[in-house]
């Protein structure tokens, strides 16, 4: 079941704490020089770090940024890191489709990804010849750990005459055995991209079942798919937006398509993360609640402080095991860096550029809501 709590801004809120330990066990201290480097940084965070907590904050930050420069290195945020990150030292923010367009042509020697491990492979396999960077290993995510590329050659067996699309959140081993890749920004338009070119009526999309039957009542495209899922997205449910409804009358409530297809039927409006983010931006809803990862509302609400955010507290555990903390120390230590078998990242990379290479659209697409849920093919894994 989703946490339905209004968890307020800044949450997890532990970032001063951790910091200041992090700051002084690293000799770093709050002195001019920082003050003077992070002073027009602070009202970015002054929502969630109180100008007490700041002087234990400040230090990390400016020595990230100072070493970021020195080693010309920039930091890709995903919308779900929490704001500290995102605002203070991510240099460039978005969904996962932006952030890999942004790789294949930032002007750095070293990436660090400010996300989970798929995107940081998603980096790597298009940036090769620039040094990517985790800080943490324990980045992961279900939906990558859900499927191996083993899982996909045996899909292909079986249903040698429709086109494979993987989701993003794959590991490279996945996205070398599938044709193309697509993230939530451009799942309808792959899928039916993929259909015409192989002039089919069936695709199959994995492995998140959701996502797929969420675009499958978005396209009529038959689809078949795997039983992964979101660990995040799919504890959200119907009754969970029934609940917010009474409890927030006239709120406006928004979706992300790796929630199940019952609570995009019940929602407002359902996209991804960049969706989201555009859809308060130009809708500007007096009181909005994103059925999502929880850092996103506090990185929206900076933009939007004309709008009041119910903010459920569902917080992916792989993506807050980055933390400004493990960012310096991957700075300084260089580590962890991801590598992929070259034969494997020139797979990866050909079912990733199918994908860039198909028209730009202006904005990310929306899903449907309102729409019945349908019923799919799930492959079973045995
Ligand atoms: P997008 O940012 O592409 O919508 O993806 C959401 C997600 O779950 C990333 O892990
Ligand atoms: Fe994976 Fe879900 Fe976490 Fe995104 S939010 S990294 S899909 S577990």
């Amino acid at each position: 079941m989703a946490r339905l709590i209004d968890a307020g801004p800044g949450c997890p809120t532990p970032t001063p704490l951790r910091a200041k330990s992090a700051a002084e066990a690293r000799g770093l201290e709050y002195d001019d020089a920082v003050k003077a480097a992070t002073d027009v940084l602070y009202p970015l965070v002054s929502y969630f770090i109180t100008p007490m907590e700041w002087p234990a904050v400040a230090p990390l930050v400016a020595e990230i940024n100072k070493i970021k420069k020195a080693k010309n290195a920039v930091i890709l945020a995903h919308n779900y890191m929490t704001p500290d990150i995102f605002r203070l030292v991510g240099d460039f923010r978005g969904d996962s489709l932006q952030l890999a367009r942004e790789a294949a042509e930032v002007d750095a020697d070293i990436i660090i990804q400010a996300g989970v491990h798929f995107m940081a492979e998603t980096s790597k396999i298009l940036a090769p010849s620039k040094t990517v960077l985790i800080s943490s290993m324990e980045a992961g995510c279900s939906l990558a750990s859900s499927i191996t590329g083993e899982d996909v050659r045996l899909i292909k067996e079986r249903y040698p005459d429709y086109p494979v699309v993987t989701y993003v959140n794959t590991t490279a081993d996945v996205k070398a055995e599938c044709h193309i890749t697509c993230t939530s920004s451009n799942a309808a338009q792959v899928v039916e991209a993929v259909a015409v070119e192989w002039n089919t009526d069936t695709v199959i999309l994995v492995p998140d079942q959701y996502l797929a039957k969420n675009v499958a009542a978005q396209t009529g495209i038959r689809i078949i798919t795997w039983p992964g899922a979101c660990e995040v997205h799919e504890l959200f449910s119907k009754d969970d937006v029934q609940a917010l409804r009474e409890a927030h009358p006239g709120v406006m409530i928004l979706a992300h398509p790796e929630c199940p297809p019952d609570v995009l039927e019940a929602a407002d409006f359902a996209g991804s993360t960049a969706a989201l983010a555009n859809y308060v931006r130009d809708e500007q809803p007096a009181k909005v609640v994103l059925l999502t990862e929880c850092s996103m509302s506090d990185n929206v609400a900076t933009d939007n402080p004309g709008v009041d955010f119910v903010r459920p507290c569902n917080l992916c555990p792989h993506m807050k095991q980055i933390t400004l903390e493990n960012i310096l120390d991957c700075l300084i230590n260089m580590e962890y860096e991801v590598t992929i078998d070259e034969d494997v990242r020139v797979r990866a990379k050909a079912a990733i550029d199918a994908m860039l290479d198909l028209p730009k659209m202006e904005t990310p697409l929306s899903f449907n809501v309102g729409v019945k849920p349908m019923e799919i093919e799930v492959i079973s894994r045995h």
